[in-house]
């Protein structure tokens, strides 16, 4: 299991990198066929028919032509797993053997710590696993709830006897009570601190992990009525609820194949629905589901069933939610769940199939929140138009995709007989709330820009490049992801013997994370490039002319101001600088 905290040396993540087999990575999550000198499967970051998933093993790079994604085997590592960076790196290292460095004092420190914090989290996993075993309480209530025993291993779901020094006692010798303190099992209280006891007594135990698996605390359902219902550990910087889904280490998988979600309140709407069958639950525990929840979901799905509860409270946290989801860039979906029901009690009374039919039958809630705000006849009271202009402008504005955005514009001027441009035009005044998503597919342009298309010929490389001082220099590339690229590249084959740098030497130079591997990707694999050297030739040229025609238009202005300010030295220097540039130019004339 990855800690995640390792010290990342710059030679470990070259190491991996250069151990790491990018077929490798992606065949534990899609059967790839061998054509000619890639392979092809179906694309694991989304759900689809037919092959679109390239595997470059030469290159070391992944793309997909039906989401556009791509990156290097790092980041498939990254997408399919939920490991972020330091996590891939730990677990990519153990798993082809690279030895781990050791990490410095202070960080070896927080690594203990952390390292014990696992440590006792995991010891009182197994301790309340084995409790539930022996006490017949929790076993009837669970049984009673019907929960199976299939769905408690999965879970593994414990439970924390009564008395109050069960945890403590039963640890001893083996975890102490400073760990178990920072691990957040246990309390003290006011009047006699020096007195430790167990904080969860007589709860049955869910233990909460991260979307990597790792147990980071413990949420617990009292089986006696006098106390809160829930309680979790406490908020420490490893568990945190905001930052957590109830269930998508195991939801995950199946996520992979759906894409769609069902988003619901608690523990028990989870297991519920997993034993309904709908696997891709997870719960936002309680709490007002938090920016960064909604972007790890959408990390893992594309559409998102909201099954909160059918109570005020779960429809004020489904509206707040929404806005949130969409931003995403979500399809958001809300159930008839029912009023005063959750998805758990719609399966204990009605049935396991009345919980699927109402997830497979929740309509869109943007369409929804439309019908809503325009109720028949509202299109023939201008003051009702107008408020629900308003709402409705503050009802789309999140959603990131500007067609989409549209449609739905349309779905509700037409409503209200008002043309869809008086809401459009609203809509793009504002800001996108949204910045696009690092995976938000980027439309696949037939026509490469100047800047694309110089830098995919350069990367495809070939025996034929042109020697370095006749490259453009990086100011050239006016896209700054294109500009940090072609740098790196530019930067290599100056430092190499005229041969030219291959695209994993460029790639190793770019964070892995970044959008560079993406496109770096994109360029290499949409398409099957060409090394004629006069498309070479003619596009560095033209980049080249680029530059030096905005260099002299830059020139012109400073001139003009040197003159204007009568500074003589200066104008001497600029029409000297302007000589040489014209001298350039009249030497490279553009071919075409
Ligand atoms: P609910 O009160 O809806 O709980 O809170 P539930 O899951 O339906 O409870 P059961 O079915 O009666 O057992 C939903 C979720 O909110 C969090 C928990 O994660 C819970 O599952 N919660 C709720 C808390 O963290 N603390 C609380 O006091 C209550
Ligand atoms: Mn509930």
């Amino acid at each position: 299991m990855a800690l995640g905290n390792i010290h990342l040396t710059p030679d470990l993540v070259q190491a991996v990198r250069d151990a790491v087999d990018i077929v490798d990575v992606a065949s534990e999550y899609t059967r790839l066929k061998k054509a000619g000198r890639r392979y092809r499967g179906l694309c694991p970051l989304h759900k689809e028919k037919t092959p679109s998933f390239s595997v470059d093993p030469d290159q070391g790079l992944y793309y997909c032509f039906g989401c556009g994604q791509g990156g290097d085997a790092i980041k498939l590592h990254m997408l399919l797993t939920g490991d972020d960076f330091p996590a891939a790196i730990e677990a990519l290292a153990r798993r082809y053997g690279i030895p781990l460095p050791k990490p410095p004092r202070g960080a070896r420190q927080e690594r203990d710590r952390s390292a014990e914090l696992e440590h006792a989290l995991d010891e009182a996993e197994g301790f309340f696993v084995e409790q539930l075993r022996r006490f017949p309480k929790p076993q009837t209530y669970l049984e009673n709830r019907r929960i199976s025993s299939e769905l408690i291993e999965a879970f593994r779901i414990g439970y924390a006897p009564p008395g109050w020094r069960e945890l403590i006692g039963a640890l001893k010798g083996r975890v102490g009570v400073v760990e178990l303190e920072r691990a957040g099992l246990i309390a003290r209280s006011e009047r006699r601190p020096e007195e430790p006891y167990d904080r969860f007594r007589d709860r049955l135990m869910f233990p909460i992990r991260n979307a990597a698996g790792r147990l980071v605390g413990f949420g617990g359902r009292t089986l006696a009525d006098d106390r809160a219902k829930y309680i979790n550990t406490s908020e420490t910087p490893r568990f945190s609820k905001g930052q957590l889904l109830y269930g998508l280490h195991l939801a995950k998988r199946p996520l992979r194949e759906s894409r769609r979600a069902l988003l619901v309140e608690g523990f028990f709407d989870v297991l519920g629905a997993v034993a309904a069958g709908i696997e891709g639950a997870v719960a936002s525990m309680g709490t007002a589901l938090t920016r960064e929840q909604s972007r790890l979901l959408a990390r893992f799905a594309d559409e998102v069933v909201v099954g909160y509860d059918g109570d005020a409270a779960g429809g004020a946290a489904y509206l707040r939610a929404l806005p949130l989801l969409l931003a995403e860039g979500l399809g958001v979906m809300r159930p008839e769940v029912g009023e005063g029901q959750d998805p758990d009690s719609v399966r204990l009374d009605r049935g396991e199939a009345a919980l699927v039919e109402i997830v497979d039958t929740a309509a869109d809630a943007v369409t929804r929140e439309i019908e809503r705000l325009t109720p028949a006849g509202a299109g023939h009271d201008p003051r009702h138009q107008a408020r629900a202009a308003a709402a409705l402008v503050d009802l789309l504005k999140p959603i990131p995709d500007a067609v989409l955005r549209y449609g739905y514009a349309k779905q509700a001027t037409d409503r209200l007989g008002l043309p869809v441009g008086l809401l459009l035009d609203r809509l793009k005044l504002r800001k996108e709330v949204a910045p696009p998503r690092d995976s938000t597919p980027q439309e696949a342009s037939p026509v490469r820009s100047l800047e694309e298309k110089t830098l995919q010929l350069l990367l495809a490389g070939g025996e034929s490049l042109p020697p370095a001082e006749e490259l453009p220099p990086s100011e050239a590339f006016l896209n700054p992801a294109l500009r940090n690229i072609y740098s790196a590249f530019l930067d290599l084959y100056r430092g190499g013997q005229g041969s030219s740098p291959a695209p994993r030497e460029v790639l190793a130079r770019l964070p892995s994370d970044g959008e560079a591997v993406d496109r770096i990707a994109r360029l290499l694999l949409e398409e099957s490039v060409g090394t004629d050297p006069r498309e070479l030739e003619g596009s560095v040229r033209r980049l080249l002319r680029r530059w030096q025609q905005q260099k002299a238009r830059e020139l012109a202005v400073r001139i003009n101001e040197a003159q204007r300010a009568g500074d003589q030295e200066r104008l001497q220097r600029l029409l000297e600088e302007k000589a040489a540039l014209s001298r350039l130019l009249h030497v490279r004339p553009p071919t075409e």
